[in-house]
Order: C-alpha cells, then structure tokens, then sequence
C-alpha cells in the first residue's frame, strides 16, 4: 500500500513524503513513482499516543469502559494509550494484570499499553509498561506505603503521581540506582524548576492541557490546578524539561463530580487543544510533534514512532475551527471544562497500522495490540 503526498510532522520539521505500508508497518519512506492513495499535501501526525488514561471498567463501568475510552481516543487522532491502573478493583497483582489484557485484546480500539501498581510490595512480572506509584491522595486507594528504595533498586520503570516532596525522592533514588522515572502531572513553578536542575536521560516529564490552560479552582482535579505564575513556568518548559502533554482522562458521572470527584475526561481534547497550540503559534508544529509523538512513542514502545519499521499510525488533520461540544463525546463522561472553546484544528481520518479506522464519520474496531 502506497500513501502519497503527505505532510508529515516531526520534530525536525514538515516533510513532504510518500510512505510506503506493508503489512501496518512503514516500509520505506521517500518519493515514488508508483500510483497510490494522495493525502492531496495533508497535514499527518503521525503516532500520536496519550500516556495517561483512566479507562475505568471492572467494577465502574458505569463511568467509562475501555470500550467507550479507547473508541474515544480514536475520534480524536489518539492512536495509542497507555492506561493507568487505579480501577475497581486495582491492576495490582498478575491475574488481574492479565484480566486487563485480555480486556483490552477484547475491547480496544486503539493500541495500548497497560500500567501496573504496587502499594507495598513488587511481584515480578513482565508485560506493564510502567509501575505506578501515587505518594498524594487522588482518585482510587493506592497511596503507596512500601520503602521507596527498596522499589526503585529493582530499576523497573516508575511513573508517579506526587507533589514536590515525593518528586524530589524519586528524583533522588531514580539517580541512585539508573531507575527509569517518569513524572506524572507536573502542576508547580517549584515541581518544574526542581525536575529542570536535576533531570537526566532516565527522567521523562508530563502535564496536562488542564494544568496548562485552567486557572486555579476552576475545576476539581489532583493534583490541584496551579496558579498563574505555575502554569507560565510549565509553558516556558514545554519541549524543553517537559517531554510528554497527556491528558489524564480522568471519567467520572456528574453526580460523583458534584460531590467532588477529582478529574476530568480528556483524551477527546488532547490532540485538539496541542493543534490548536500549534496553529496558533504558542508552540511550534515541531515541539507538538515530540510533545504528543516522539517522545511518548520514545518512552513506551519501540514499535512506535515514525521511521522506517515502526507502525504505520497516522493521524490527518485540517486546519478548520470548530467548537468543543461534550456532548458529542464517545467517552460516557460527557462534560469538558473547554465546551464552548473555539479550536483551531480536526481531524480528517486516522490510520493505524495501516488501516483507516477513523474517517471523521465512522469509526471501525480492528485488532488491537498492546504498543
Ligand atoms: O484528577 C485526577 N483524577 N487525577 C488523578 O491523578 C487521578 C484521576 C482519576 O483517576 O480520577
Ligand atoms: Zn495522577
Ligand atoms: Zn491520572
């Protein structure tokens, strides 16, 4: 199968391309003379993974499935996810581990990855991308209780969810013993000045278009939304100390949100809101491109990314305005802190593996792998 004229977006630039797909995957990337489908120059993302999603089920169906998440993340250009592990009950031993696996084989319509947590102990095992830890009170009963060091000397990936204090040790022990560390959620001018001095190779950096774009108290998620002076410090370090936007797509009724649930569903906004970014110019397309590709594609799976061998995902857009409207979410939460919000950027149809799965009208389920 032979893709042509596309546009497509890297962190070194746009690049007009033909792309060459054998079975889902880019087997050469150039210009040819052969016929093919013509893209016509459109813009192309390609493998544009979201690295923070609740999908809830298990016993919560009611707020979100891994069904209805991942149907989501697909309408909006999201190609893959990685899923985190605070449901009901928790992903925190092997079986149940599995269980999700078998659920996302089952269920999904985009690619994934799946997180695993402990509280207070490590069963070995393989097949998570990472070991999430939460050392502040969120959504969930994972407060994790165990000895930190005695965790990261096992030098399996972390990802936590923290403030300052807890970012600073396992900055400490992620350098102590190499451990792969990744920082969830950054909020704080503090959080961000501290992970831009002490920041290695083996530290990844988050935050979310709310903690970005919402001021203080406007809505109730964890952790808390910063102030003005927070969110300057974290656009300042977009690209930079920062190395991954996702959404933490965080489900909940709106009954469980009047009384106070933290969080909010975002997977449905995460490429909308970094597009707009981008043709608005408060960032470039470059360092959208690392932000929601390379780097996330970089940190969770060698098979994504863009080059020659890895997937063939892709994801094109349209510099178009429209309007967020919850309402037409395929996630079951169906309200959005950016309703009403006027976007500069759609999305026409998404490929993944090859396979058009989107074309901004249907969408079709096709067997998804774990990333
Ligand atoms: O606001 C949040 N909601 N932050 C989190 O860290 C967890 C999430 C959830 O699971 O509801
Ligand atoms: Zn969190
Ligand atoms: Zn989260």
């Amino acid at each position: 199968m032979l893709f042509k004229n596309l546009n497509v977006v890297t962190s070194r630039g746009i690049k007009n391309c033909d792309i060459l797909v054998e079975n889902g995957k880019i087997k050469d990337i150039g210009s040819f003379s052969a016929k093919g489908i013509d893209f016509n120059g459109s813009i192309v993302i390609p493998s544009v993974i979201d690295m923070h999603v609740h999908c809830r089920d298990f016993n919560q169906d009611y707020k979100e499935t891994v069904e209805t998440a991942t149907k989501a993340a697909i309408s909006k250009g999201v190609t893959g996810i990685v899923e985190m592990p605070n449901t009901s009950p928790p992903v925190n031993n092997e079986d149940i581990f599995e269980e999700r696996r078998t659920l996302f084989k089952e269920k999904s319509y985009c690619d994934y990855g799946i997180n695993f947590s402990v509280t207070d102990h490590l069963t070995f095992f393989d097949g998570y991308k990472f070991i999430k830890i939460f050392l502040t009170e969120t959504t969930g009963k994972l407060l994790f209780k165990g000895d930190l060091d005695k965790l990261f000397s096992h030098k399996k990936p972390i990802a936590v969810h923290s403030d300052i204090n807890g970012i600073k040790e396992c900055v400490k022990l992620s350098i102590k013993y190499g451990t792969k560390l990744h920082v969830c959620h950054v909020s704080t001018k503090e959080e961000i000045e501290f992970l831009k001095e002490y920041k290695n190779e083996n530290i990844t950096v988050e935050v979310t278009p709310h903690h970005l774009l919402l001021p203080k108290n406007s809505e109730n998620v964890k952790p808390d939304l910063g102030e003005k002076k927070d969110r300057e410090a974290l656009w300042k370090e977009l690209g930079k100390t920062i190395d991954v936007i996702a959404s933490d797509h965080a489900p909940h009724t709106e009954e469980e949100k009047k009384k106070g649930a933290y969080g909010i569903p975002g997977v449905e906004t995460i490429l909308p809101l970094t597009l707009d970014f981008a043709f608005r110019k408060k960032i470039s397309f470059e360092t959208l491109a690392s932000l929601i590709s390379e780097n996330p594609a970089k940190i969770v799976s060698d098979k994504k990314g863009f080059g020659i061998g890895k997937d063939a995902d892709f994801t094109v857009i349209e510099e178009k305005e429209w309007i967020v409207d919850s309402k037409n979410f395929y996630s079951k939460s169906k309200f959005s802190p950016f309703d009403g919000m006027k976007l500069k950027g759609t999305v026409k149809t998404v490929i993944l593996r090859g396979e058009i799965v989107c074309d901004g009208e249907t969408i079709k389920k096709i067997n998804c792998k774990d990333m």
